[in-house]
């Protein structure tokens, strides 16, 4: 993989993140719940050092981390809309279980068409984060009333 590709993949992932840790800071504003609004602020906490640990890499390979326009605006926008219009806990986690998988299933493709380099490791501990994240809403939802359904 080129060079500039790999800078334009971590570019995309910088952006992802600070677009998650802004998710979850909104999301855990909004809840009502005293532990939920805590678990997306410990979210947010650690979507902020998935970001750093990216820009830290741009910043090694290409001397600066750019914010560009990630392609997951629309789909992060619509996760915080969504719980301000009170559409139910239940549908906020499926699409911020969706989105985790959407990151896990990127860094997993990205770290595997670069070679799995060592220097790029650290995008792994994002990956298995993302999976924790993605668990902990999973167990949540399956335990609402409603949350086995349409699942
Ligand atoms: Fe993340
Ligand atoms: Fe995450």
């Amino acid at each position: 993989m080129q060079q500039q590709e790999i800078v334009a993949q971590l570019q995309y992932f910088y952006s992802l993140e600070r677009q998650q840790a802004d998710m979850y800071t909104s999301q855990g504003r909004q809840q009502a719940d005293r532990y939920l609004a805590e678990v997306f602020r410990a979210f947010a906490d650690v979507e902020q050092l998935h970001a750093e640990r990216v820009a830290t890499l741009l910043r090694q390979i290409s001397g600066s981390a750019t914010v560009v326009g990630g392609t997951l605006g629309q789909l992060t926008g619509r996760a915080t809309g969504w719980t301000s219009a009170m559409t139910g806990l239940a549908n906020l986690l499926r699409l911020d279980i969706a989105l985790e998988r959407k990151a896990m299933s990127d860094y997993q493709h990205f770290l595997l068409r670069a070679g799995d380099p060592p220097h790029l490791a650290v995008l792994w501990t994002n990956l298995v984060e993302e999976d924790l994240h993605a668990a902990w809403m999973e167990r949540k939802l399956a335990r609402l009333p409603h949350g086995r359904e349409r699942k």
